[in-house]
């Protein structure tokens, strides 16, 4: 029986984890739950999977729940201590953005086996996690349908066969659209994404392709493969979930129907294979046609942008991530403009540069500094125009 410990367990991949846990009883317990401030959703999990721990990382969320026995606990060292629980054989870090950093430390500090949807982690502290990864002899396992299906198709290879990755991209909601007619986009039709069902950030980030650079620094991270040779493809199907070509000429995919239930069951069940009769069979008639397109980095600057930091290094990444979190909240709440969000993102990577990454204390200071000045030219961008920019 392999004990989980399902943190951020009240998002969309939380709650896609636990319904993959449910499938198979015979193989997965659920020993821990974790969650920001959704009490009653997660009030609901714990009944349903009568886990050993429950944290609400948010205090004031926690009092609203005070009376549900010892095993709750509330606030942000509480859910750090879950990474490091003894009763977890592996740890699914399924929050979303930079908070997710140091739960993955905490993890694999522990030698646990840690399931990775929160990619924010390997963008923002990949030397650092890969460091803490190797002293402590964990295991990591990506949750991202493009990083599974790399691992899938290198299983076997020696690193060096590896010619190059093809990362695909759905295209999201506004592929082919203008930057003229991106001008006057909502938060809610971006939200809208044509093959995926996700948290709020990441369908802004597909919107953006934000989330394809980050994926693109996170393979580099999870690959050591150098950025010159990662690249990004739109296919707006999501069937193929990313290409391996290697140094033979061949080339390895791996597909499917689009869900994330899939690359966690992976995760979950490595390094063998669990039968699943829920997970929709293959079709490739239906799937059928195949298509590909370049990314229009015009239309979409938070790509260049993102892959740009990625290969500046050093404080770069976490500064693009932070600033970019930041422009996400601005566009969800109705302050900037779709074309604003990478107006911000540009501007603070222009102000702060790269420092060298020399431990965890600074991430945290130029996360922290990088949210300042972002905030700062979004409402720049906001009042200069008079109207949101
Ligand atoms: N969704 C997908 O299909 C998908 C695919 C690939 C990769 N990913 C990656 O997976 C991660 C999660 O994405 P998601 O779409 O599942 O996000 P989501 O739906 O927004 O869920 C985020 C989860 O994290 C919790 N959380 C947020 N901030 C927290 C904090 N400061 N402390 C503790 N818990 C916190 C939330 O709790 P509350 O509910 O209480 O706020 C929620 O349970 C992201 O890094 C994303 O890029 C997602």
């Amino acid at each position: 029986m392999v004990r989980v410990a399902v943190l951020g367990s009240t998002g969309s991949i939380g709650v896609s984890t636990l319904k993959v846990i449910e499938r198979h009883p015979e193989r997965f317990r659920v020993v821990a739950l974790a969650a920001n401030r959704s009490v009653e959703l997660l009030e609901e999990q714990a009944r349903r999977h009568e886990p050993d721990r429950v944290v609400v990382a948010d205090d004031e969320a926690f009092e609203r729940c005070r009376d549900n026995g010892t095993h709750w606990a509330g606030g942000r060292d509480e859910l750090l201590a879950l990474a490091e629980l003894e009763e977890a054989d592996v740890i699914v870090n399924a929050l979303v953005g930079f908070a997710g950093l140091e739960l993955t430390l905490r993890a694999l500090g522990a030698g646990k086996r840690l399931a990775l949807a929160n990619k924010e982690s390997l963008v923002t502290g990949g030397d650092l996690v890969l460091s803490v990864l190797e002293e402590n002899g964990g295991e990591l396992l990506p949750v991202d349908s493009e990083h599974s299906a790399i691992l899938q198709c290198i299983e076997g290879c020696e690193p060096e066969e590896v010619q190059r990755i093809v990362l695909t991209a759905s295209g999201g909601p506004f592929r082919g659209w203008s930057p003229e007619r991106l001008r006057s986009v909502s938060a809610e039709d971006a939200l809208r994404h044509p093959t995926w069902d996700m948290g709020a950030k990441i369908s802004i980030d597909s919107a953006t392709l934000a989330n394809k650079a980050l994926e693109v620094i996170e393979a580099h991270v999870l690959y050591a493969t150098p950025y010159e040779r990662i690249e990004a493809v739109v296919h707006p199907q999501s069937i193929i979930h990313s290409f391996v070509e290697f140094v033979d000429g061949s080339v390895l995919a791996q597909l499917g129907f689009p869900t994330m239930e899939l690359p966690i069951l992976y995760a979950l069940g490595w390094p063998g294979r669990v039968p699943d009769g829920e997970l929709r069979t293959f079709d490739p008639i239906a799937s059928s046609p195949l298509t590909f397109e370049a990314i229009d980095r015009r239309a979409f600057p938070l790509f260049g942008l993102g892959v740009e930091a990625g290969r500046t290094g050093g404080t770069a990444p976490t500064v693009y991530n932070a600033a970019n979190e930041i422009a996400v909240e601005g566009f969800l709440d109705g302050s900037l403009t779709f074309p604003g969000m990478a107006r911000v993102v540009e501007g603070t990577l222009e102000a702060l540069g790269a420092r060298p990454v020399t431990g965890i204390d600074l991430l945290l200071e130029v996360d922290e500094e990088a949210r300042q000045v972002a905030r700062t030219l979004a409402k720049q961008t906001t009042t200069a125009a008079g109207t949101k920019a």
